[in-house]
């Protein structure tokens, strides 16, 4: 991994303590802390140029170090800011000619070199990269004493600090290489953790909503469905001891029972479709199974479930199953609800192959059909949606007197 001290600015953080390798507002103020060294700095090395007694030629002298502030003002700065890696690039060349033609006119300016290793590690894409351009930088200022040393112009003088300069400057660079890295993996993982701690949340949420269902359906159960299963048989009993001629009577007890059946029937669907059918440790058509039968038993209907054209099986993600499912469980409870059917079959089939694979739950009954096209109510408008989400789609085919056939289809993987 190369981490840079740019590239470990994690913009989205805005001065978080702890976690992140860097704030962006920490490496804004590191910036600011550079371009004043830098002012300063080209300070003292202009003064010395101007009002120190120099070997070399103060125009040249003055010359490098305005085309270094040129370059930084220009180049260094900005790579600073934006991370722009040709912009650094350019940058350090400038820098590595400066320093060959400061180095060769007048050595004491090598104090600079403090200025120059910073950048380039400030500067680097990588840890090899830093030190390639940090030997670059100590070779070009170390060329021109030499060569005058060689030539016997000059006592020798500045290799001895650079090299120094040179070793001290890697052993920084590396140990701040590797104290940034082991900052990103630490950034990294507290990311990892925070995703983990969303999904056990959601997850937890999903299965309060579910546990709050889930309780729901028991209350209705055990409270109103109950309390209408009186209704009936009182007024059942009532209408049984009642004398003969009380054909009024009669009539509104059975009026009274009529009523209390329906929103019985009505309890029970909402108690049906308020304990879903849970698909955590089973397959889809295992849950089905379950749905199937448990329908069959509570409604008296001659109920079955077909997975003959199921074919290779159901490959199917957690997201789809859930819409086959609930599928299913909406359009059972319709049957319940509305059909006064005597008979249902759920098929779960597999069609088509490769990329156009679906499967497909079918309920069919036989009961009173409908008119699909002016039918209201969310249910079956709530599927619909639900399906088209997961790129699957509805169809309900029906006729009054025809029974009715509801398909959810989910593409299969
Ligand atoms: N199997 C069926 N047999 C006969 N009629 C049906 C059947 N399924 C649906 N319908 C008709 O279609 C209508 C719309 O169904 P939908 O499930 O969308 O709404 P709903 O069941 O009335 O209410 P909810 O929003 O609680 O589901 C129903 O009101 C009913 O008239
Ligand atoms: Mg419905």
């Amino acid at each position: 991994m190369t981490v840079t001290p740019a590239a470990a600015v994690d913009p989205s953080c805005e001065d978080v303590g702890g976690g992140r390798p860097l704030s962006a507002r920490g490496w804004r103020v590191t910036v600011v802390g550079l371009h004043v060294v830098f002012v300063v700095l080209m300070g003292i090395a202009v003064a010395t140029i101007v009002l120190a007694p120099v070997d070399g030629s103060r125009a040249l002298l003055l010359t490098a170090s305005g085309v270094l502030a040129l370059a930084y003002l220009l180049l260094g700065a900005p790579a600073l800011s934006s991370r722009d890696g040709r912009r650094a690039n350019a940058y350090l060349v400038v820098l590595v000619l400066v320093f060959g033609v400061l180095a060769w006119e007048e050595p004491s300016l090598l104090f600079l070199l403090f200025l120059g290793y910073t950048h380039v590690w400030f500067l680097a894409e990588s840890l090899r990269r830093g030190v390639l351009w940090t030997v670059a930088l100590a070779l070009a200022s170390t060329l021109g004493p030499v060569i005058d040393w060689t030539q016997g112009e000059e006592p020798l003088s500045g290799p001895g600090g650079t090299l120094v300069g040179l070793t001290f400057s890697i052993a920084m660079g590396i140990w701040v290489f590797r104290v940034l890295e082991q900052s990103h993996q630490r950034a990294e993982l507290i990311q990892e953790l925070e995703r983990t701690r969303a999904e056990l949340a959601a997850a937890h949420h999903a299965q309060g909503i579910v546990a709050e269902r889930e309780r729901l359906a028991r209350e209705v159960h055990d409270t109103l469905a109950q309390g209408y299963t009186s209704i009936v048989v009182l007024a059942q009993t009532a209408a049984a001891g009642l004398p003969a001629g009380a054909e009024a009577a009669a009539e509104r007890l059975a009026l009274i029972e009529e009523v209390a059946r329906e929103n019985l029937a009505e309890a029970r669907a909402m108690v049906a479709a308020f304990s879903p059918v849970a698909l955590d440790s089973s397959t889809l058509v295992e849950a089905l199974g379950r749905l199937v039968e448990r329908f069959g038993r509570e409604t008296g209907l001659d109920t079955r479930l077909d997975t003959a054209a199921l074919g290779d099986g159901v490959d199917l993600s957690r997201s789809e199953e859930v819409v086959l499912l609930r599928g299913a469980q909406e359009a059972l409870t319709n049957v319940r609800r509305h059909a006064s059917a005597t008979a249902v079959v759920l098929r779960v089939s597999r069609v088509g192959a490769g990329e156009s694979a679906q499967v497909s739950v079918h309920v069919e009954d036989d009961g009173i059909g409908f008119d699909p096209a002016g039918a209201p109510g969310v249910g079956l408008a709530g599927l619909r949606d639900r399906a088209e989400e997961v790129g699957g789609a509805l169809d309900v085919v029906s006729a009054p007197g025809q029974g009715t056939r509801v398909t959810v289809r989910v593409p299969a993987r």
